[in-house]
């Protein structure tokens, strides 16, 4: 099992909104869709561009890399359209105010 580190204020990052962190030196990506956090690793599998910078569509619960459009699903990190492409995801508990992840 893993560590819980703590990483944002829940505050800090809004319903559709996403935020990257660091979490024992990895580039992590915190995702808001609906009120429901999630993390996936933070580098795109097409050409290393930022999750945490793309567009969160909360209603399909999936990012869009902000370099050329990848889609991925926030729950289980596969690419939308090619689930043997799948991105890192990390367990997310919030407890109280503040969100943390399993590293
Ligand atoms: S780097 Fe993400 S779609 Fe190209």
């Amino acid at each position: 099992m893993g560590e819980l580190i703590r990483v944002a204020a829940a505050s800090d990052i809004p319903p559709g909104t996403a935020k990257i962190v660091q979490a024992k030196g990895e580039p992590v990506a915190i995702f808001n869709a609906n009120g429901k956090f999630y993390a996936l690793h933070n580098t795109c599998l097409h050409k290393g561009g930022p999750l945490g910078e793309g567009f969160v569509d909360e209603a399909a619960c999936t990012v869009e890399c902000p370099w050329h459009g990848w889609a991925y699903k926030l729950e289980t990190g596969e690419k939308v359209d090619d689930a043997s492409k799948k991105v890192r995801t990390y367990k997310v508990v919030k407890k109280g105010s503040d969100v943390f992840v399993e590293v």
